[in-house]
Order: structure tokens, then C-alpha cells, then sequence
């Protein structure tokens, strides 16, 4: 007998990404993502402006995922939304349509970790992606996260060590401010650190002990470096600005990675899934393929899409609950810290 086809709403709303896909079992039928330009003025996330351009999109955005996704609304299994972490007002966006659309088709409703949506997003069915297998560890490196998190199968997760004040993307963000460069800077160093020399200068990496990360101490230290450079010479930052990022990109690779090993030394793991925006980075999938060979580590770089913020991921943790008949009631209220 065939199996009925299962059609899964995700929504997305936790930082400044309003996305929404429609997935048919683990396959994505459409993945709408709507970014918010506004931000790019104020060098970061504008928690307000962010909830208010939600407020705009969400309704377009989710139209467009269900027509690309040639179903009907009627057809509709369940809506699964972000629950948390992330900024309430955004949150509360995607909660409140979330419910109201669910309520009003009758169907079930599903609250989503987005923590645990970036590390099951490995999960939708890609060809030429190969699913990791269990157990695995997670690094989630984007601007607002940076974990390592032990995966015992799709819903026993567990954090072994995360940022205790900036994110990864964070790091790269500020220090491209420091450097005058536009907001996110993260893809921007990642370019020019591949025409720099890495070791041109050197930057001490925080002792953080087990497997927590610190960053915040890296982005002074690049601030007080570019300060006195530029007293000596005024052009210190133009003249040497591939030099200067090609540094920058290799101390943070360093701190990711050395974390890393020492995660696989704890857990005998060797299976590595990463995900969040910093995953595009040219440097850590160098480094996490050099690994392969190296140390025997078996990794999984998610499709680009589907590693910054998405409706797809959410929507992909929706089906997974799904089949475990694992809903929510329509008390469920959006949870900024939101745990994993
Ligand atoms: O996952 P994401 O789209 O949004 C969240 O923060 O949740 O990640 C965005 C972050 C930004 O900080 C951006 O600078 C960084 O990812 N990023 C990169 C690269 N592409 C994006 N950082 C380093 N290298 C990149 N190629
Ligand atoms: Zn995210």
C-alpha cells in the first residue's frame, strides 16, 4: 500500500530571515526566503524593524511557498513554526500566524527549536547529501550561535559546549566594522583571507577551558591591533587589508577547530555536521575536509540554503515530529532562550 504523502508548512521568523517552505515528506517542495535589506544601515539587527518587516512579509512569503509548491492550503498536513531562541518580536510574528493558520485549517501545530532545526536540517532528503549517522556532533556557527552539540538520534541532542558571550558570526561582523567593512563582513574577510597571508599577524586565541567559546576578546584585541597600526601609518588598514583578514579568518578557524578535536577526543565521535551561516566559510570547510584525511573524521556540510536561517530546516523538524504524533497546543508561547 502507498504511503500517504505528508505536507509540511514551516515557518521561520527568529532573527531577521522571514522564510517558509513547504516540504512533502523529507523533500522540499519550496523554501521562500525573505531577508531584511533594512538592517544592512545600522551595521546589525534592528530587533524592531525586524518584527516589523516580519509583520510585512510573513503573509506574501508564506503565499509564495505554497504556490511554488503547486499544493493547496487545504492540503496542508501541519504548520511548524520557530518557537525559539531568537528576538520575541520576531518570534511572536511566526507564533501568532503559525497558530492562527493551523486553528483555522484544523490541522496540528508544532513549535520548532531552531538550534535543533540547523542540526536537522541534514535531514532533508538532497540528492548528493549524505544524512550523517547517529551518533554525530553538531557545530551550529552562525551570527546570534555557536555550539557543539552531541546528536544521539533526532530529538536527544545535547549541548557539550557553546559561546559564553559573542557568536562566530559575530566576531566576523565586528571585526569587519572595525575594518570599515559593510555589515554581514563575515563573507567579505572570508574573500579577502584567501588572497592574504594567514600568519602575516598574530592574534592570541581566549582560554576558554572544556569545550566553550569566547570571542568577544578576539574582537578588542583586533580593535586595539587596528588602532595602534593606524597611529604609525594612516593607510595601515587599506594597504594591508587582505594581510589583516587572512590573520583574522585563521585565528578563528583555529579556535573552531581546536574545539573540535577536542570534542572528538571526549566523545570518540568522529561523524561532524556543521551548520548556520558561518558554514559557508571558505576556511572551516578547508579545514574540516583536510580533517578527512588527517584525523579520519567523516563530515557534512549542509546545502548553502539551507545552512543560514530557513523555513526549510523548521519545516524538516515538523515532519520528524510528526511521525512521533508530537504536537503542540495552541498555548504554546514563543520562548526568546529557548533551550536545546
Ligand atoms: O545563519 P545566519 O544567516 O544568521 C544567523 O545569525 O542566525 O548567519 C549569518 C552570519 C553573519 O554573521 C555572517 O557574517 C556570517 O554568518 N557569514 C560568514 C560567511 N557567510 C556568512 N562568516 C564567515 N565566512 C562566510 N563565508
Ligand atoms: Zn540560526
Amino acid at each position: 500500500m502507498k504511503k500517504e504523502n505528508i505536507y509540511i508548512l514551516g515557518i521561520e521568523s527568529s532573527c531577521d530571515d522571514t522564510s517558509a517552505a513547504i516540504l512533502c515528506n523529507d523533500q522540499i517542495l519550496s523554501n521562500i526566503v525573505a531577508d531584511q535589506k533594512i538592517h544592512t544601515e545600522y551595521g546589525g539587527v534592528v530587533p524592531e524593524l525586524a518584527s516589523r518587516a516580519h509583520q510585512q512579509n510573513i503573509v506574501p512569503v508564506v503565499h509564495q511557498a505554497i504556490e511554488k509548491a503547486g499544493i493547496s492550503k487545504e492540503q496542508l498536513s501541519a504548520v511548524a513554526f520557530t518557537r525559539g531562541p531568537g528576538l520575541m518580536g520576531s518570534l511572536l510574528v511566526g507564533t501568532s500566524f503559525a497558530k492562527s493558520l493551523a486553528y483555522g485549517l484544523d490541522i496540528p501545530l508544532i513549535d520548532v527549536n531552531h538550534m535543533q532545526a540547523h542540526i536537522l536540517a541534514h535531514f532533508i532528503d538532497e540528492k548528493d547529501h549524505k544524512k550523517p549517522p547517529f551518533p554525530f556532533l553538531a557545530m551550529t556557527i552562525s551570527g546570534g550561535h555557536t555550539q557543539i552539540v552531541k546528536v544521539t538520534n533526532h530529538f536527544k541532542m545535547e549541548v557539550l559546549g557553546e559561546t559564553i558571550d559573542d557568536a562566530v558570526g559575530e566576531a566576523y561582523d565586528k571585526s569587519g566594522k572595525v575594518l570599515g567593512l559593510g555589515y554581514p563582513a563575515g563573507p567579505e574577510i572570508d574573500r579577502r583571507a584567501q588572497l592574504g597571508d594567514p600568519k602575516a599577524y598574530q592574534f592570541t586565541k581566549p582560554k576558554v577551558d572544556g569545550l566553550n567559546f569566547s570571542f568577544s576578546g578576539l574582537k578588542t584585541a583586533i580593535l586595539y591591533f587596528v588602532q595602534r597600526e593606524v597611529k604609525a601609518n594612516p593607510n595601515f588598514v587599506e594597504e594591508n587589508l587582505n594581510d589583516i583578514c587572512a590573520s583574522i579568518q585563521y585565528t578563528i578557524i583555529g579556535i573552531l577547530m581546536d574545539k573540535l578535536k577536542l570534542a572528538v577526543k571526549q566523545t570518540g565521535i568522529k561523524h561532524i555536521a556543521i551548520g548556520g551561516g558561518v558554514s559557508a566559510n571558505s576556511g572551516i570547510r578547508k579545514a574540516l575536509k583536510d580533517a578527512e584525511q588527517k584525523f579520519g573524521w567523516t563530515t557534512y556540510i549542509p546545502k548553502f540554503e539551507y545552512t543560514t536561517d530557513n523555513a526549510a530546516m523548521i519545516a524538516i523538524v515538523g515532519y520528524l515530529k510528526y511521525l512521533e504524533n508530537d504536537f503542540s497546543d495552541f498555548d504554546v508561547m514563543a520562548t526568546a532562550r529557548l533551550k536545546i
